[in-house]
Parts: structure tokens; C-alpha cells; sequence
């Protein structure tokens, strides 16, 4: 296992803002929403030597294989709120939405992806009735393209990494067009803003289901990060009223901006080609507005190689969770911390510990899954009951 563990050293206290009160309701009235499951996975926290491992499994929500969707959405309806200037007048489901708006078309949206946040934004596209336009970069696996493809978007793979694809997808912003960025440059700041507070309802759920099941609340959490986009929901959540949850982030070795951000006590790009199996995280510079928090708020910094996200697919598929290659990475981090010589000063007492792993992704491509666990996703029988 190649890993780089390090404390984060520009962490310090931080008290985080509250998302706002609007989003659960607003997720609520999406098509086919319910609370994603929260399993409890004792054959992990007896392999690592805790108490309890709790695996929320982000692998299908809303008919897609990611969390994204829940960012996307709530963005974009931020966005088109801004646009018209009003809020849209009380719809009580998306069909009643799109009525709303369909005084707007011709209309589109845009952005750039590395897979799952560009389906989520395609998928609110045709929802809406609206055209869409996903950027992606060089080299992206065809069966992710179709998927955004089978959505109705028009894809454009553009000749450079994630980074370049953001460039070009700015490039479309119009009065007919609006960009759905999930990460933020200067000038770009408010829907990203929005993406990372639609985020929020995943650990709404979470202690929605810790508390109707009596556990315990984790001691430690650990998180998948590109951009960092979704880690600062995480932190956003996590520090709040003096919460001293450890927070962990987990990125690819050769991919691992905010790790290189933090040792160099700032944001640093991390030149490409990026081309670790985690596509997700394939990301070379945090996003402008996720920093802040993401820099003071979390504790470990963890980058992984690929051979320890393929390890963390199988051990998931042993308990019957279908995990991407992204998907997998949180218990790759983890696995990496608990190798490690930090983990003594990381979890004060394992025994004693709650861990919370966040697996951001399904099988978004079968047959690499099928090839890296031995079988098919389909063929993975769920060995564990969920906590809610
Ligand atoms: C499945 C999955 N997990 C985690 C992430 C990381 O999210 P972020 O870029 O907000 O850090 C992504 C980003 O695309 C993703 O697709």
C-alpha cells in the first residue's frame, strides 16, 4: 500500500455557518427521494479494531449511482431562482416546477465533470425540460459518457484534465445558458456555494438514522475529496457548537491537491495527468470556496494509490456494498490511517470508537468493477441490514 498520511497543519478552531433550513424540503420534493441507508458493518470494526463502522452508502439516490444529485439540484434551482429574479410560485414536484419554468425554454445549463456531477446535472436538465451541456476530460471511460449521454446532454470531451474541462464549460455561461459548477473560481462563487449546501442533507440523514437507532454519534469521519467540495459540507456539519468529530479526508496519491494545499499553506495545483481509477477525485486544484473550511476543519489528510481503492471495493462487495472505484476511497483512507504510524494519535481510543465511512459511489463503470472484484455488481448479495 503506497499512502501519505499527514495532520493537517493549517487546522484550527472553527465554528461552521448552518446550511440553509430550506434544502430538506426542497430534496424532499424530488423524484423517487428517500433517505439513502446507514449500514452498521461489524466484520470492518473487527478487522480495524474498533467499535463500530457505519457505512453510508451513497450508491444509488434518486435512480443514480452517486450523492451528486443532491448538490446539482438544489444549485441549479438556486441558480434559476437568481436568474428569474423571484422564486418560482409554490410547486409541490418537479413536473409542477417545469411547468413553471417553461416559459425559459429555449434554455440550458452547462458544466464540466469527471462523471457523476455532470449526469446529476444532465438528469435536472431533462427534468426540467431544459438542454444541456456537459464538459468532460480527455480519456474519460465511455461507459460514464453514455451514462451522462442516456440523460439527453450534448457531451464535449475536451482535449485536457477535469481542470481544462472547467475552463470550457465557463466559457458557455449566457442569458440562455447557466454554468453548474460544483467548484468555484473568482467571480464564480454563489452556485457552488449552493452545490456544497445540498450536500448537507446526507449528514441530516445520518443523524436523522443515529438517532432514531440509539448509536452512538461517530468519532471519526471519513471522506472522499476532489474539489473539496463535499468535505466542506462535511466540516460545514461536523463543527458546529465546539463538535470535535476527527475528520479525515481522503484523496489519490497523484491527484492530492488538498493535501498538497495544506503543506504549502495554501491553495496549490497539483499539475496533471491525473489518472487514478478514483475518477471522482481526479481533481489538481481545491475549489476557491470549499478551502476555507476545508483548510482549518479537517484533521487527517490521507492520499491513497489505486491498488488500495480496488482492495477497498472487494472488502466492500465481502459485505455486500457495491462500491465505484471513488466510491471505495473512504475505506481506502481509512485503511491507510490504521496502517499507519498515526494512527495511535488519530482515534484517542479505537475501542471505545465510532467510525463513519461516507462511499460516495455505485458501479458507475460495470465492467471495470466486474473485472477489478471478480464479479459482476449485480451479483453482490447484501450481507448486512441497515441501521435505518
Ligand atoms: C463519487 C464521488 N465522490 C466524491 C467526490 C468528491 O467530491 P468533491 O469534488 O466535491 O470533493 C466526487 C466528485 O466528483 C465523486 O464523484
Amino acid at each position: 500500500m503506497n499512502a501519505l498520511v499527514t495532520a493537517n497543519p493549517l487546522r484550527e478552531p472553527l465554528d461552521a455557518p448552518r446550511p440553509d433550513p430550506a434544502i430538506p424540503a426542497f430534496h424532499a420534493r424530488m423524484p423517487a427521494y428517500s433517505p439513502t441507508l446507514l449500514f452498521d458493518v461489524p466484520d470492518l470494526a473487527r478487522r480495524f479494531g474498533v467499535r463500530r463502522v457505519l457505512v453510508k452508502a451513497e450508491t444509488r439516490r434518486m435512480g443514480l449511482p452517486s450523492f451528486k444529485i443532491l448538490g446539482a439540484s438544489w444549485a441549479t434551482y438556486r441558480a434559476i431562482c437568481d436568474h428569474l429574479g423571484y422564486e418560482p410560485v409554490p410547486w409541490r414536484n418537479i413536473n409542477e416546477l417545469a411547468a413553471n419554468l417553461a416559459h425559459l425554454r429555449p434554455f440550458k445549463l452547462a458544466t464540466a465533470t469527471d462523471g457523476n456531477h455532470g449526469r446529476a446535472v444532465a438528469f435536472m436538465a431533462r427534468l426540467l425540460g431544459f438542454g444541456c451541456h456537459i464538459f468532460v476530460p480527455r480519456g474519460m471511460v465511455e461507459a460514464r459518457i453514455q451514462a451522462i449521454r442516456s440523460e439527453g446532454a450534448l457531451v464535449t470531451v475536451v482535449d485536457g484534465t477535469y481542470d481544462e474541462a472547467v475552463a470550457r464549460a465557463a466559457e458557455e455561461a449566457s442569458p440562455t445558458c447557466l454554468v453548474i459548477s460544483d467548484t468555484s473560481w473568482p467571480g464564480y462563487e454563489e452556485t457552488p456555494a449552493r452545490v456544497i449546501e445540498g450536500y448537507s442533507t446526507i449528514f441530516t440523514e445520518i443523524d436523522d438514522a443515529i438517532d432514531a437507532s440509539g448509536l452512538d454519534r461517530p468519532d471519526m469521519v471519513v471522506i472522499p475529496m476532489g474539489v473539496g467540495a463535499f468535505m466542506a459540507a462535511g466540516v460545514e456539519h461536523y463543527r458546529q457548537d465546539g463538535d470535535t468529530t476527527t475528520i479525515v479526508g481522503v484523496e489519490p496519491v497523484d491527484a492530492n491537491c488538498v493535501q498538497a494545499s495544506a503543506t504549502a499553506g495554501q491553495i496549490t495545483n497539483v499539475p496533471g495527468p491525473h489518472e487514478s481509477i478514483m475518477v471522482g477525485l481526479n481533481c489538481g486544484t481545491p475549489s476557491l470556496i470549499a478551502w476555507p473550511l476545508v483548510s482549518a476543519g479537517v484533521d487527517w489528510l490521507v492520499s491513497i494509490d489505486d491498488e488500495t481503492a480496488r482492495q477497498a471495493m472487494r472488502d466492500l462487495a465481502e459485505v455486500g456494498i457495491v462500491a465505484g472505484e471513488t466510491g471505495a476511497a473512504a475505506l481506502g483512507g481509512f485503511a491507510a490511517l490504521a496502517g499507519d504510524p498515526a494512527w495511535t494519535s488519530a482515534l484517542a481510543d479505537p475501542e471505545a470508537a465510532t467510525v463513519l465511512l461516507v462511499v460516495t459511489e455505485g458501479a458507475t463503470d460495470p465492467r471495470s468493477y466486474t473485472e477489478i472484484v471478480g464479479r459482476g455488481p449485480e451479483t453482490v448479495g447484501r450481507v448486512i441490514t441497515a441501521v435505518s
